[in-house]
C-alpha cells in the first residue's frame, strides 16, 4: 500500500518540523504532502526546505487561507493523481500522534474503507484539551449523531485514513464546508454509501506551540450545516423524495 499523509498548515512554523520529524521516524513508508495556504509566518518556505532534503516530502502551495476543507480536497486530488492507495489526514501541531498512525493503517489493511482516530471511544482520550473544547466536541458529535443518524462517536475528528476507493466514491467537488463541518460532511457521506468505518482509539494531545485556527464561525457553520443536512434528509424520508443533500453523496 502506498500511503500519503496530508498535513494542512496555516502558521505552523514551530510545530511542523517536529511533527514531520516524528512522522518520518514513526512511519517511514508514508510519503507526506504539506498543504500550505501561503502562511504569513513562512511555514511554506520551511516545508520547501525540508522537502529539498527528503524526497518523500512534498509541498502544495495554495494562494491564501481558504479553510481546512479546501486544503484537504486539494491534497486528496494531488494524492489520487499521484496514485496513492491510502490518504491520511493529520494536523500539523502534534495533536495527532504520528506514533499512532499504524493503528489507522492496520485498520485499513484489515478492510476499513475509512479508519478514524477517535477520542470518544473506550481507550481514546484527550490530554490538556481545554474543557470548553471538549464540551464543543462532545456536544457537536452527539448533535451530529442524532441529526444525521450516524453511529460515529467522534465525527468531527481530523485524524483519518481513507482508502483511495472511498475518496473516489465521494463527490469531492460538492464539499464546501470549512472546519469541523468538513470532517462531519465527509464522514457522513462515507456512512451513507454504506462503506466500512472503523473508529480507533487515539490520544489527542493539545498543541504546545502556536495557536488553534478554529473559530466561533467555524462552529456555527458546522451547526447550521448539520441541522440543514439532517432536516433535509428527514424531509426526504417523509415525502419519499430524494433530497438535494442525499443526492450529493
Ligand atoms: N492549509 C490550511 N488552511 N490549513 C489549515 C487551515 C486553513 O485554512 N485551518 C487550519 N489548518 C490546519 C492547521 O495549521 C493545523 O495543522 C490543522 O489544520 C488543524 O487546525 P487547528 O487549528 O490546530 O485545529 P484544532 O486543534 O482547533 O481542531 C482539531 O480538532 C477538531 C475537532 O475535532 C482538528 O483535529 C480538527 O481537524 C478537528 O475538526
Ligand atoms: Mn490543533
Amino acid at each position: 500500500m502506498r500511503v500519503l499523509t496530508i498535513i494542512p498548515t496555516y502558521n505552523e512554523l514551530e510545530s511542523l518540523p517536529k511533527t514531520l520529524g516524528r512522522l518520518r521516524a514513526a512511519v517511514p513508508e508514508s510519503d507526506v504532502l504539506v498543504v500550505d495556504d501561503n502562511s504569513p509566518d513562512g511555514t511554506g518556505q520551511l516545508a520547501d526546505s525540508i522537502a529539498a532534503d527528503d524526497k518523500q516530502v512534498h509541498v502544495l502551495h495554495r494562494k491564501g487561507k481558504e479553510g481546512l476543507g479546501a486544503a484537504y480536497i486539494a491534497g486528496f486530488k494531488w494524492g489520487m493523481a499521484a496514485g496513492y492507495d491510502v490518504l491520511v489526514e493529520m494536523d500539523a501541531d502534534g495533536s495527532h500522534k504520528p506514533e499512532q498512525l499504524p493503528l489507522l493503517l492496520t485498520a485499513v489493511k484489515e478492510g476499513a474503507d475509512l479508519a478514524m482516530g477517535s477520542r470518544w471511544v473506550p481507550g481514546g482520550s484527550v490530554v490538556n484539551w481545554p474543557l470548553y473544547r471538549q464540551a464543543i466536541s462532545r456536544v457537536g458529535s452527539t448533535y451530529a449523531r442524532i441529526m444525521l443518524g450516524v453511529k460515529i462517536k467522534d465525527v468531527t475528528g481530523g485524524y483519518r485514513a481513507f482508502r483511495r476507493s472511498t475518496l473516489e466514491a465521494l463527490k469531492l467537488d460538492d464539499v464546501e464546508s470549512v472546519g469541523y463541518g468538513f470532517q462531519v460532511d465527509l464522514a457522513w457521506r462515507v456512512a451513507k454509501l454504506g462503506l466500512k468505518i472503523v473508529e480507533c482509539p487515539i490520544t489527542f494531545v493539545e498543541r504546545e506551540l502556536g495557536a488553534s485556527k478554529m473559530s466561533g464561525n467555524i462552529v456555527v457553520e458546522a451547526m447550521i450545516n448539520v441541522t440543514k443536512w439532517g432536516l433535509s434528509a428527514r424531509w426526504a424520508k417523509l415525502t419519499g423524495k430524494q433530497d438535494a443533500a442525499a443526492k450529493r453523496a
